[in-house]
């Protein structure tokens, strides 16, 4: 039998033990759907809080029960510090961060460490598989020589693919199973081994030519979208002008049954992967002297944006007969998306500074945060408000940054003086004033 056949079997007969490095919002699903599964499952994370937590059965990612949670690692489950132990494991799937650093550029720093920490334990008949959104070429640039530094050669003694995660945190609809999985393989036999793995959980699997095109398909994803809220961000800017309300353009158009998507604007990008991914295709299109245009214009747009509604803020503030300076200000919402407790990217953190610098007296109010976290980048050291109509009424404006479910009822508006809606969440009469920004 050979080395691959082996593989196979053990995956398709549940025998292999899988493990996963980075047990983050992308990395934590994959352990519960594998063990669910029925795989034998080994979770790695450098942060050994969340490798406690996981032993002991509890959750730190709230949409992700801590039910869930409990039986898997009562079962065959289990979370490790220790990365010896990765040799133990058949199939590895790296689902570390990617970020940017300061000058806008990839920061693999994350999958590096990583792929050099597994080329040191691995073993004949394993797969790699790397889920981090990445620019094309990472797997066959960055991982492949390391991995083949072993003196284990790809594609006979171990293999290597690219699977793009799409997880929507938050999406009742759609969760990892039922997600459709794309897959690349650095040579046909590792295109196999990752095919066979996934389809072992995932409902549908689409393997496709390379690990460059997996790797562009996830950029092409959040492009699209980053491109789109960029246009309708700066319709609205536009429309604004005209004295147009963009909401009511967007609900007309979407009317029309083909050839078309809705987009909508917001005070900016937020989240783990829009803000950030375009920029890895743009610095490596450098690489080969050309230039990706319309990603760079849509980040200059977007990230005008929390300046744009605190400029329209500090408007309908003087407007209403007082100074930014001093004025208090309730922003509402600190995570970047609705009724989810993640707060990466948020725009809210720019917006609060810079009402901040404008001398305004700020707090915020988020049912989904209670305790401001401190982050790479902003520590504001503040506690959530109550999410009351008594509260929002004893601010000079009550700004609404996020579309929490909870924010929807108009009843909390009733005694608000002033209200900025960069979500079109509030009916124009819910308060004294309301702005669309
Ligand atoms: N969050 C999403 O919705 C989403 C969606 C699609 C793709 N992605 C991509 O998936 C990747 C992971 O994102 P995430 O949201 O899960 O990030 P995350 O920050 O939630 O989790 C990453 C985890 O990796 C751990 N980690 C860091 N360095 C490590 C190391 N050297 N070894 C082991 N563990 C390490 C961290 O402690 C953390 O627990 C990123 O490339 C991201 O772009 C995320």
């Amino acid at each position: 039998m050979t080395t691959l056949q082996e593989l196979l079997e053990a995956i398709e007969n549940r025998t292999a033990h899988v493990g996963i490095i980075g047990l983050g919002y992308v990395g934590l699903p994959l352990v519960l759907l594998f063990e669910e599964q029925g795989f034998k499952v080994t979770g790695f994370d450098v942060d050994s809080s969340k490798v406690e937590k996981l032993s002991r059965g509890e959750s730190y990612i709230r949409h992700i029960g801590v039910e869930r949670i409990a039986e898997a690692f009562k079962r065959r489950a289990d979370a490790t510090v220790d990365f010896n132990r990765l040799t133990e494991c058949d199939a590895i799937v790296i689902c570390v961060p990617t970020p940017l650093g300061t000058h806008r550029e990839p920061d693999l720093k994350y999958i590096r460490v990583t792929t050099e920490t597994i080329a040191r334990h691995l073993r004949k008949r394993q797969l790699i598989v790397l889920e981090s959104t990445t620019y094309p070429g990472t797997t066959r640039e960055e991982l492949l020589p390391r991995l083949e530094a072993s003196g284990l050669k790809c594609g006979t003694d171990f293999f290597l693919a690219f699977s793009p995660e799409r997880e929507d945190p938050g999406n009742e609809s759609f969760n990892t199973r039922n997600i459709p999985k794309v897959v690349g393989g650095i040579d046909a036999d590792s295109l196999k081994a990752a095919e066979t793995l996934y389809g072992s959980i995932i409902e549908r699997v689409v393997p496709v030519a390379s690990t460059e095109v997996a790797e562009s398909a996830k950029l092409l994803e959040n492009i699209f979208r980053s491109v789109n809220i960029a246009l309708v961000n700066e319709l609205k800017v536009v429309f604004d002008r005209m004295g147009i309300d963009v909401w009511q353009v967007i609900e007309a158009a979407k009317t029309k049954p083909f050839g078309f998507m809705p987009f909508y604007p917001g005070p900016g990008l937020g989240g783990h992967c829009i803000p950030l991914d375009p920029f890895y295709l743009t610095w490596k299109a450098a690489e080969y002297g050309t230039w990706a245009r319309f990603i760079e214009l849509a980040g200059e747009i977007n990230t005008s944006m929390p300046r744009y509604v605190i400029d329209r803020t500090t408007d309908a503030i003087n407007r209403s007969g007082k100074s930014i300076v001093g004025a208090t200000v309730l922003v509402l919402g600190l995570s970047y998306k609705a009724d989810i407790d993640d707060d990466r990217e948020s725009p809210s953190f720019e917006l609060i500074e810079l009402l901040q610098e404008r001398g305004a007296k700020v707090s915020y109010c988020d049912p989904f945060i209670p305790v401001a976290k401190r982050g790479r980048k902003h520590d504001l050291g503040m506690t959530s408000a109550p999410c009351t109509a008594e509260e929002f009424a004893k601010y000079d404006a009550v700004l609404i940054a996020t579309q929490h479910s909870a924010f929807k009822d108009r009843a909390l508006y009733k005694n608000a003086k002033l209200v900025i809606d960069t979500r079109n969440i509030v009916p124009s009469d819910a308060a004294a004033v309301v702005v669309r920004a």
